[in-house]
């Protein structure tokens, strides 16, 4: 009906209450209100949001898009065997990707692989960071097509590391390395 103009900004405070929906809605899995504090007010975690400029009635600055991830250090991570790891560099740094997720009338436009961007953008910039890191659950195919797109590969599938209604499901991990990682 309008034509979309999508724009990219940190994660703000004012986000909570759309951030909970949006998750809630696109995910099996509940999330701990205090996740959610966390990526509002960018504790251990960094967000960008997804908004539509081109949307009336004050929801211009509302969150369509949300990618969420942390950054931890490489020794201290599951994939510290993957890395060209250097006992030298104990400070060498990861990203994990925590949740990425698009309103359903948005999907398909490019939003998702443009919040990816922003977070290999920023994990490119820290010069410590080896790579940028997620788990996917297996049967999630457009999640795994955007993310080998991208360029990340998989490396490893994980017997039931998804616990969801007493049920048990396997993931993916996939990697994204950066500088030389
Ligand atoms: N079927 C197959 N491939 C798909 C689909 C689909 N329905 N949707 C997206 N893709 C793939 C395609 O390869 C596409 O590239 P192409 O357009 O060149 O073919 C690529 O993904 C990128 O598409 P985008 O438009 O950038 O993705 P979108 O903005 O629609 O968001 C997302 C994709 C995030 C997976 C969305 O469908 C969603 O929110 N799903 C529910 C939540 C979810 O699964 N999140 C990811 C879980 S993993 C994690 O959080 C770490």
């Amino acid at each position: 009906s309008h034509c979309p103009s999508i724009r990219y900004r940190p994660v703000r405070p004012y986000d909570l209450e759309m951030l909970e929906q949006i998750h809630s809605d696109v995910f099996p899995i509940r999330y701990e209100p205090e996740f959610f504090q966390n990526v509002v007010s960018g504790r251990d975690i960094v967000a960008w949001a997804a908004v539509d400029r081109s949307r009336p009635n004050g929801q211009s600055d509302e969150l369509i898009g949300f990618v969420t991830a942390r950054i931890g250090l490489a020794r201290e991570s599951e994939i510290v065997d993957l890395l060209r790891y250097d006992s030298s560099k104990s400070d060498q740094t990861l990203v994990y990707i925590l949740t990425l997720g698009v309103a359903e009338t948005y999907r398909n436009l490019g939003i998702a692989t443009s919040l990816i961007r922003e977070v290999i953008k920023y994990a490119s910039s820290i010069p410590t960071c080896r790579a940028v890191y997620l788990h996917v659950i297996s049967y999630n195919n457009a999640a795994m097509r955007l993310y080998q797109k991208m360029s990340f590969k998989r490396v490893r599938r994980l017997q039931g590391f998804y616990l969801i209604n007493g049920q048990h499901y396997d993931s993916y991990l996939f990697v994204c390395y950066l500088n030389g990682g």
